[in-house]
């Protein structure tokens, strides 16, 4: 015991009480994950998640590792000091990036806290001991460095393009049987912690070298793979030191990560195996930006723009990575408060990977305080365009791309994407024509029924406030 440690003889020693209340944390995870699946309960549900986070950790650190106190409250401060700057200070497109340290430093925390353990137990560790410390030392390994990889890549750090070179599969198959190998002999020699930590550097390794070939595009579904990565960490660690509720957080995490993966690849039409193995770009032979705009485009103006809401009894509003790049968002629901003064139907299509995050648009449309049921989801209104007047796409690209469905050799073929070429006429807001997210040009843009608003989106959405007004 050194001086940081106190011993308390109170109840919370005996481990029936560390039980109660490890068992009410993971309850609170439980119900506070149940409120995050609707917006209407998702504020109250994080709550209640962080409660249940509190309670473990106090519990933990008074009941088991008899801490002193202040101690405690330091370690709590610091934390809570340093995610409540991150927090305000990011920026929402810079989100991922975020998400990404964050599991990077739980993969770590798992692996440091895994070999701190057994080179306090050594030839005493049990094979359940050291088994889950060489599982917590890869998996924790592979989830801090791919996650700064991840993080690097879309931070602009380091390049985003897939850095791609020969025999990089038989590499990372190679780094993982020498994994393999060093966890054998560290179940054989528990006392050999030098083994752990060469089998941590190996996993390092194998960790960039897993990331650094997969392109900025696809980091996004990398990260939500590594979030469940950075819980199958701590899972293990758990089984390291016994404790039931990191068991029972570290799997509530992995699940859910590799439920939200499973969503993303889904909604991308892309398999996870394709995310990792394949190179998401333009094809080769694919028709150019020319070929399919040459001579077709129709700019047009917010004058003429408010000119259309005259006659229009419905208007959606489709939104994409460009109105968060914007901040567009209070602009829109401006814009859509006044339409709807004038009797017009207002909604909002909300497709499940626009922007750059699951449930970026929501979150950013809530922010703006805008009604939950105008949010309309892919299936829910990809029928009703037809009847739409006008469909106003503001920062969407590739969500909104009809190559998805008619071009079988394109990169998004198969994706569903937001019929807004339906409509009867669909304005686009984007500064230029320059591709998005997979990089291919859109053929919407050069439709008949297509008028093009070139500008900054919420400079636009503000210019056609004006001209409604105006009007
Ligand atoms: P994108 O296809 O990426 O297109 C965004 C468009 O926004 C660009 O063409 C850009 O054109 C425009 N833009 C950028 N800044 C703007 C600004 N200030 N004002 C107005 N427009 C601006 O976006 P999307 O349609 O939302 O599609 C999302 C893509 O990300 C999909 O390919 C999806 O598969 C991928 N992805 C999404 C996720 C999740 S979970 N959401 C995860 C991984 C991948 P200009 O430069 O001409 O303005």
């Amino acid at each position: 015991m050194n001086d940081l440690t106190l011993k308390i003889p109170g109840f919370l020693q005996t481990s029936p009480w560390v039980n109660i209340f490890y068992l009410l944390a993971a309850v609170l995870f439980i119900v506070g994950l149940k409120g995050l699946a609707h917006p209407r309960t998702a504020v109250r549900g994080n709550l209640i998640g962080a409660l249940g986070m509190l309670i473990a950790i106090v519990t933990a650190l008074v009941g088991e590792h008899i801490l002193q106190p202040w101690v405690i409250v330091a370690g709590l401060i610091v934390g809570s000091a340093i995610g409540a700057v991150l927090a305000l200070k990011i920026q929402m497109t810079g989100m991922p990036q975020l998400v990404a340290l964050f599991n990077g430093f739980g993969g770590l925390a798992s692996l440091l806290v895994a070999g701190a353990e057994i080179g306090t137990k050594g030839s005493f560790a049990s094979t359940q001991m050291t088994v889950s410390t060489a599982a917590a030392g890869l998996i924790g390994a592979v989830t801090f460095w791919g996650s700064l990889v991840a993080f690097a890549k879309l931070q602009g750090l380091i390049s985003e393009k897939p850095l791609l070179f020969k025999g990089r599969h038989l590499l990372n198959i190679a780094l993982g049987l020498v994994v393999i190998l060093l966890g054998i002999w560290l179940v054989a020699k528990p006392d050999l912690v030098v083994v752990y930590w060469l089998l941590v550097v190996v996993s390092s390794v194998l960790g960039v070298f897993l990331v650094t070939p997969i392109g900025g595009a696809d980091m996004p579904v990398v990260i939500a793979l590594l979030n469940s990565y950075s819980g199958l960490a701590a899972t293990a660690t758990g089984f390291v030191l016994d404790n039931t509720v990191l068991i029972i957080s570290g799997s509530l995490v992995g699940a859910s990560g590799i439920i939200l993966t499973k969503i993303m690849c889904k909604a991308m039409n892309r398999s996870l195996a394709n995310v990792f193995f394949g190179v998401l770009g333009p094809q080769e032979d694919g028709p150019s930006a020319d070929d399919v705009y040459a001579g077709k485009i129709k700019s047009t103006s917010a004058e003429e723009v408010a000119m259309l809401f005259d006659s229009a009894r419905r208007v959606v509003f489709v939104p994409g990575y460009g109105m968060a790049v914007a901040q567009a968002q209070h602009a829109v629901r401006d814009l859509a408060n006044l339409l709807e003064e004038k009797g017009i139907t207002v909604e909002y299509a909300i497709h499940p990977v626009a922007g750059r995050m699951p449930g970026h648009m929501n979150v950013l449309l809530a922010e703006a305080n805008v009604p939950y049921d105008k949010l309309k989801e892919m299936d829910e209104i990809n029928p009703f365009f037809e009847q739409t007047d006008v469909a106003i796409v503001i920062g969407a690209n590739d969500v909104v791309n009809p190559e998805a469905r008619n071009n079988p050799q394109s990169p998004i073929a198969g994706m569903p994407i937001l019929d807004v070429d339906k409509a009867r006429t669909t304005v686009v807001i984007k500064r230029s024509l320059s591709p998005g997210f997979a990089g291919i040009p859109n053929p919407l843009f050069a439709q008949d029924n297509t008028l093009m608003l070139f500008g900054d989106g919420r400079a636009m959405i503000l210019e056609l406030i004006r001209a409604v007004k105006e009007g």
